[in-house]
């Protein structure tokens, strides 16, 4: 995710605090949805920029997994100055929601290191989790204790916090994929119930839906693309995901789709190339799976010159683009609610009389700067990127 948003909505964000207004923006929520298999996971994963979710063939995710980013700015006392990170995030990551933080903060003088990062299961409350791997495996150990080994499903959602100064305040929601045929412990109605599981999320008109196609299968058979087109029939808060574009049949390949020449969706398609089983199994980092990603579809006859529009990148950046059109069309309310703060500081100002006031006031109206000039700081970014939304 994008540096700067981060900062503008956090300023908005403390401002509003100052007075009384707590989240002031409901961003939101970005839900994954497709085939068993198709690479949901994957592509949640990696525009996180974090390796945290079990993957891999068959069903692995089976229960919903709510994954609340939240963002919590560096502690005073840290040593690390927002410039450092900046140098040490490569170009890619700072494209995605997280930045990638190679390097450790130094430990604090009494040897305690205060994590700057860190996740926590509502399931466990108070245990931090500075290795995100431990994630992983907490994740499976609680799908396992709640469904069984034999791939069962449940619908009891798994919420996982995750705080850090590098990301944006959002919500987004991995979802077992949709299938057709029990296995295992599945109950014979499965497929209706990952359905009824998947609906109850993409349904809620803040939901933001990635529905996610392997490019090596059929469009016209997307499972998540037609769920997606019941709840949004117009496509105003769908995107098109396609992966394995690796792993397509010499000579074939998803131009036509891009073009919206087979299914045109009004966001559009971006295709991707996550870690395929093998880099699973040899732990092949998050930041080497998009450097790879990227000589993939900048080497590859029929994508380099739209390289700049596939990708994880190119994902993140879209998802940039409806977050701030998504604030932009919010921004009325968030004026009405300040400008009713200012007015009621500024009665209980009056009945205390002159110099008694407690500087809320003031502080409101420090706040109605801060709100005009994010709305042009807004109006800048989208003005210059609107093409963005929809090529
Ligand atoms: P989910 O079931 O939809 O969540 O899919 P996963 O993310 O668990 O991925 C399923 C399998 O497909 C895993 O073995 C992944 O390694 C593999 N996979 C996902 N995306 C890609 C991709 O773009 N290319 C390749 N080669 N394999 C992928
Ligand atoms: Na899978
Ligand atoms: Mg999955």
């Amino acid at each position: 995710m994008d540096a700067s948003l981060i900062k503008t909505i956090n300023r908005l964000q403390d401002a509003f605090s100052t007075v009384g207004v707590h989240n002031p923006v409901d961003l939101p929520q970005i839900v994954v949805i497709g085939s068993q298999s198709s690479g949901k996971s994957s592509v949640l994963e990696n525009i996180v920029g974090k390796d945290f979710l079990p993957r891999g063939s068959g069903i692995v995710t089976r229960r919903p997994l709510v994954l609340q980013l939240i963002n919590r700015p560096v502690p005073v006392s840290s040593t690390g100055s927002d410039d450092d990170d900046n140098g040490k995030s490569n170009k890619i990551s700072e494209l995605c929601l997280t930045h990638v933080q190679e390097a450790d903060k130094e430990p604090a003088a009494d040897g305690k290191k205060e994590p700057e990062e860190w996740g926590e299961f509502l399931h466990q409350p108070g245990v931090k989790y500075t290795d995100f791997h431990l994630i992983r495996d907490e994740i499976v150990r609680d799908t396992e204790a709640k469904t069984g080994k034999n791939a069962g499903i449940s619908p009891l959602p798994i919420n996982l916090r995750i705080y850090s100064p590098n990301v944006l305040t959002l919500t987004l929601v991995d979802l077992p994929g949709l299938t057709k045929l029990p296995v295992g412990d599945q109950p014979k109605d499965i497929e209706k119930q990952i359905r009824d599981m998947i609906v109850k999320y993409i349904t809620k008109p803040n939901a933001i839906i990635l529905a996610v196609t392997a490019a090596n299968t059929d469009l016209a058979n997307s499972d998540g693309l037609k769920l997606a087109r019941e709840v949004d029939p117009e496509g105003a808060r769908t995107i098109g995901v396609l992966t394995k574009v690796d792993l397509m049949d010499a000579g074939t390949d998803v131009v036509d789709i891009l073009a919206g020449r087979v299914i045109p969706l009004r966001l559009g398609y971006v295709p991707v190339v996550n870690r395929g089983q093998r880099d699973i199994d040899t732990k092949k980092t998050i930041a080497r799976s998009l450097e790879g990603e990227r000589s993939f579809f900048e080497n590859h006859a029929a994508y380099k010159s739209k390289a700049q529009y596939c990708g994880t990148p190119y994902l993140a950046r879209k998802l940039n683009m409806i977050l701030m059109h998504h604030i932009r069309n919010t921004l009325p309310e968030i004026k009405a609610k300040i400008q009713a703060a200012l007015v009621k500081y500024q009665a209980e100002l009056t009945s205390l009389g002159d110099g008694l006031g407690d500087g809320r006031a003031g502080q409101a109206s420090i706040v109605l700067n801060i709100i005009t000039e994010f709305c042009n700081e807004f109006r800048t970014i989208i003005d210059g990127n609107s093409t963005d939304l929809t090529s």
